[in-house]
């Protein structure tokens, strides 16, 4: 029966990682999955989130019956403050649906779902490059896909004219899938200026704009971060907007982000909520519990949520001080090459100037594990691995 099922080519992002666990070589760097690890290379457990575990540990006893399908309650009003701010207009009206999800992951999919179902005819559009999942997820829910310009590969920055001459032409009603901050794969975000420049444009279009949130924090402040989605509020448009958890609490296996959808009334947010929920139930009924209640102890304590403040403040500081050691290492290998494009990108990520041949080299050679694009997880160098890896660097750049 299954004789004609064909073998996947894997996912580009994951069979790396697999490949890293095979390789015995103990000088092995894994620089290719967006994991944020510490300074001595571990993914740390937040001190925060040690702490939520220990309130819970009174509970253990105790059946886990099934959360709603939504989620949990608090947990969503919570993620609405954190993202949108406690004062914000939208969330005071009510206007605003947000449901728990499985990772930031989970909360596409439910997205893509909600939308191809209400809007069959829309296409969705995401920057070239991007995450390769937010293809795959849309064109599983439906959709078909295109790419509007985005990064800039001379100046490894965005190539904001040529973004808005695309998007001018975009039919109204088409999806639009944005990077608030810390692009995946590039690291190259649009700056506060061009945010207010693209969102009348998004706004006469009539198009629709699904922000894609999975860093908030590293790349600047949390609020500074988010400041897409809150101009977009301020402007008075309607759009998506999912969150994932899984990096700035550290939380990936236990999935749990968050899908909100900003609407023009509270009457609305109500439908599109029990909307949301039919979504939910259509593809997995109800979300876990562990990941919603840790999260939801530490951004409804003040101590606690200001402890992780703090945590993924210094998760953000030390990304950018490895941003700044490679910078001057990598300079002052090759005086003739110009690296300062790592210093203005921001995230977890940059897009170097590498061939995929080059990063095979660099995989096969040194044992520095990048994606075959180019794209390079700052967060998983530490002053430990920097040299071996501004050495690989270094020899296939000079040849
Ligand atoms: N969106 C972007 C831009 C990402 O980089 C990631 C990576 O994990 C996700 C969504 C998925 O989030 P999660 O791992 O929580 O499913
Ligand atoms: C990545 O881009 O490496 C991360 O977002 C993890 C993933 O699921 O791909």
């Amino acid at each position: 029966m299954f004789h004609s099922v064909e073998q996947s080519p894997g996912d580009p992002i994951l069979s790396l990682v697999e490949d890293f666990k095979r390789d015995k070589r103990a000088e092995k760097v894994n620089l290719s999955i967006g994991l944020y690890y510490d300074e001595a290379g571990q993914v740390p457990q937040l001190a925060c989130i040690r702490k939520a575990y220990e309130r819970l540990a009174n509970t253990w006893d105790k059946p886990e019956l099934y959360l709603p399908m939504e989620g949990l309650a608090s947990y969503r009003q919570a993620v609405q403050h954190m993202l949108f701010g406690e004062e914000s207009e939208a969330v005071k009206a009510g206007r605003i649906a947000t449901v728990q999800t499985l990772g930031g992951s989970g909360a596409l999919k439910i997205g893509a779902d909600f939308l191809h179902r209400y809007f069959p005819q829309a296409d969705l559009w995401v920057s070239r490059p991007t995450w390769e999942n937010h293809i795959a997820i849309f064109a599983g829910a439906g959709f078909t896909t295109h790419e509007y310009p985005y990064f800039d590969p001379k100046t490894g920055g965005v190539d904001f004219e040529a973004m808005c001459a695309c998007i001018r032409q975009i039919p109204a009603g088409d999806v639009v899938l944005l990077h608030p901050c810390c692009h995946n794969p590039t690291g190259a975000d649009l700056s506060e200026a061009q945010w207010d420049a693209l969102i009348p444009l998004l706004k006469e279009r009539r198009l629709v704009p699904f922000l894609d949130l999975a860093y908030q924090g590293l790349g600047s402040t949390l609020e500074a971060d988010v400041y897409a989605a809150r101009a977009m509020v301020k402007a008075g448009m309607t759009f998506l907007l999912s969150n994932s958890f899984s990096k700035v609490f550290s939380l990936y296996g236990d999935r749990i982000g968050a899908l909100s959808v900003v609407c023009q009334d509270k009457e609305t947010a109500e439908r599109v909520l029990s909307q949301l929920k039919v979504t939910v139930r259509r593809n997995y009924s109800s979300p876990p519990v562990r990941g919603a209640q840790l999260v939801n102890i530490v951004l409804n304590d003040k101590e606690l949520a200001r402890l992780w403040r703090e945590e993924v403040a210094a998760m953000g500081a030390r990304i950018r001080t490895m941003r700044q050691s490679l910078h001057t290492q990598l300079s002052a290998r090759l005086p003739g090459q110009d690296f300062q494009y790592l210093l203005a990108q921001r995230g977890m990520f940059s897009m170097m100037k590498l061939t995929p041949a080059q990063a095979d080299r660099l995989r096969e050679e040194y044992g520095v594990y990048i994606l075959r694009s180019g794209r390079v997880c700052m967060a998983g160098l530490n002053e430990q691995n920097l040299p071996p890896v501004v050495n690989a660097l270094a020899a296939v750049f000079s040849t």
